[in-house]
C-alpha cells in the first residue's frame, strides 16, 4: 500500500505520496503539491530536496556508504580499473570481457583532438587557470560535432561518451602544456588512460617521459575514488543544463566550472594552498583551528565537512592510507603531509567538529597525493574533474531516458518591490 503523508493548509486536508529508495530512504513525492494547493516548498541548498529517482550511486552518510551500481567503492578502488568504473556507471553492469575491450579501444581511438582546438590554447593567458581553459575547451567540443547537437540517437551520444572521455585527458594535459610553453604533444594509444595522461604531462620533445606503473596505478585508483557521488552541486549542474535538452559537450562545459569552485572540486587546491599558509605561518595549527571555529571569521578548514557525510568520508579513509603508501613507495618527504596528519588529529579531538559532525573530506588528502606525483597544484581540481566526467555522463544519459522528465526550473518565493514606477533619469536623485 502507498504510503502517504497529510498535509493540512487553510483548514482542508492534501494526502501527498511516500516514496521509498531500495535501502529505506522515503521521500514525499510533491510534484502535485503547487497543482493541487497552490504551496511550493522552500529549501536553500537542496537540503532536504530530492531532485531525481536515480539507479547510478548509492551513498549513506551516517555510515560512510558509498556504491557505485551497488558495488562498494572500497572493492572498485582496489579491483577495478578506471575505465571499467566508468563503464560500469554509465552503461549499469560491469562490462564483459568484449565489452570492456571494445569500450576500451573506442576510449584510446578518439583521444586525439582536431588540430584547430590547439589554437585556442593560444588565446588563453599563460597564467589561465586550467579548469576555465577545460571548461571552455569541452564547450567548444560542440562546435565540431555540430550533427549531434539535436535529439542525438542512441550511437551518436555512445560516440560522445567515448570522445568525451578519450580527449579529456589531452584537453587537460594542454592546458598544463601551454602554461609552462612547452609544445603540445600527442596522446599515445599503447598506453593505459592514466599512462597516457601523465605522458602527456610530463613527456617533451627532447626528453622520453618513462611512467612509473605505481604512479599510474595511484591515479587510476584516485579517478575512481572521483568517478560520481549523486546529486553534487556538478552534477546537479549536468544533469539542469541537460534537462534543457543541451547537448552533453555543454553540460559536462558547466559540470567543469561548477566543480571549480571551491566548495567543491576546487577543494583538493585550497587545502594545500591552506597547508601552505599554516606553514609558512609557523605551523600554528591551532591558530587556524580556532579562526575556523569563529563564526566572525570567513576562514574554513577546507577538506572538512561534507553535506551528506556525516560520518568518515569512505573515499578520504583510502585516500589517506594511499597517501602513505605513495609518500613512502616515493621516498618523498612531505612537510604538509605531517601538518596535515596533526591538523586532523587536533580537529578530530576539539567540540567544534565533533559536534557538527565534520570529518576530513576526499579533498583533504587527495591533493597532497597529486602533490607527491608533481602533478601542479592548479590542475587538482582538473584531476577531479578527470575522475568525475563518467558520473556526469552517467547522469546525463540517465535523465534523458528518465519517464520523469522535466525541464529542471525551480520557484521562488519573491521578496523584491510589490510596486514600482519607472523614473525618467532626469528626475532621479
Ligand atoms: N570548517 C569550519 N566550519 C565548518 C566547515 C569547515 N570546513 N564546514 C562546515 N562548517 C560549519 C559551518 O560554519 C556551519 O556552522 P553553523 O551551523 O554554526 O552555521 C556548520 O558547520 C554546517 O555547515 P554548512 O556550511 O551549513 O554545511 P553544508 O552542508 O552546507 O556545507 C561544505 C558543506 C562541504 C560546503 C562545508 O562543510 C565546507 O565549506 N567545507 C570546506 C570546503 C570543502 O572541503 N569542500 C569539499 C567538499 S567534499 C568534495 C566534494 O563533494 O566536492
Amino acid at each position: 500500500m502507498t504510503q502517504t503523508i497529510q498535509i493540512i493548509h487553510e483548514g482542508k486536508t492534501f494526502e501527498l505520496p511516500v516514496i521509498e529508495g531500495v535501502f529505506g530512504e522515503k521521500a514525499v513525492d510533491i510534484s502535485q503539491l503547487r497543482a493541487t494547493t497552490g504551496l511550493i516548498t522552500y529549501d536553500p541548498g537542496f537540503v532536504s530536496t530530492g531532485s531525481c529517482q536515480s539507479q547510478i550511486t548509492y551513498l549513506d552518510g551516517e555510515k560512510g556508504i558509498l556504491l557505485y551500481r551497488g558495488i562498494p567503492i572500497e572493492q572498485l578502488a582496489e579491483k577495478s580499473t578506471f575505465i571499467e568504473t566508468a563503464y560500469l556507471l554509465i552503461y549499469g553492469h560491469l562490462p564483459t570481457p568484449s565489452e570492456y575491450e571494445t569500450f576500451s579501444y573506442h576510449v584510446k581511438h578518439h583521444s586525439m583532438v582536431h588540430e584547430s582546438i590547439k589554437n585556442f590554447y593560444d588565446g588563453f593567458p599563460n597564467n589561465s587557470h586550467p579548469m576555465a581553459v577545460c571548461s571552455a575547451v569541452v564547450g567548444a567540443l560542440a562546435t565540431f560535432y555540430q550533427d549531434q547537437m539535436n535529439q542525438p540517437d542512441d550511437r551518436e551520444i555512445e560516440i560522445t561518451i567515448h570522445r568525451l572521455i578519450a580527449k579529456f585527458p589531452t584537453i587537460a594535459a594542454y592546458s598544463y602544456k601551454k602554461s609552462i610553453g612547452q609544445p603540445l604533444p600527442y596522446p599515445n594509444n599503447a598506453l593505459n588512460y592514466t599512462e597516457n595522461f601523465m605522458n602527456m604531462m610530463f613527456s617533451n620533445p627532447c626528453e622520453k617521459y618513462e611512467v612509473d606503473p605505481m604512479v599510474a596505478k595511484v591515479l587510476d585508483v584516485l579517478l575512481i575514488l572521483h568517478a560520481d557521488h549523486e546529486q553534487n552541486c556538478s552534477t546537479s549542474t549536468v544533469r539542469l543544463v541537460g534537462s534543457s535538452k543541451c547537448n552533453l559537450y555543454s553540460s559536462v562545459s558547466a559540470g567543469i566550472y561548477a566543480l571549480w569552485g571551491p566548495l567543491h572540486g576546487g577543494a583538493n587546491q585550497a587545502v594545500i594552498e591552506m597547508l601552505q599558509a599554516i606553514q609558512d605561518d609557523g605551523g600554528q595549527i591551532k591558530k587556524y583551528v580556532n579562526k575556523a571555529k569563529d563564526p566572525k571569521d570567513p576562514f574554513r578548514l577546507m577538506g572538512f565537512g561534507h553535506r551528506v557525510y556525516k560520518n568518515f568520508d569512505p573515499r578520504s579513509k583510502i585516500i589517506k592510507k594511499l597517501a602513505h603508501q605513495v609518500f613512502e613507495k616515493l621516498g618523498v618527504q612531505e612537510p604538509l603531509l605531517e601538518l596535515a596528519l596533526e591538523l586532523e588529529e587536533i580537529a578530530l579531538k576539539d567540540d567544534y567538529f565533533l559536534s557538527k559532525k565534520l570529518y576530513p573530506n576526499v579533498d583533504f588528502y587527495s591533493g597532497l597525493i597529486y602533490k607527491a606525483l608533481n602533478i601542479p597544484v592548479n590542475m587538482f581540481p582538473v584531476m577531479f574533474a578527470i575522475g568525475r566526467l563518467p558520473g556526469w555522463i552517467a547522469h546525463w544519459v540517465e535523465l534523458q531516458g528518465d519517464e520523469d522528465f522535466k525541464i529542471g526550473r525551480p520557484r521562488q518565493i519573491y521578496r523584491g518591490p510589490a510596486k514600482n514606477d519607472y523614473v525618467p533619469m532626469e528626475k532621479r536623485k
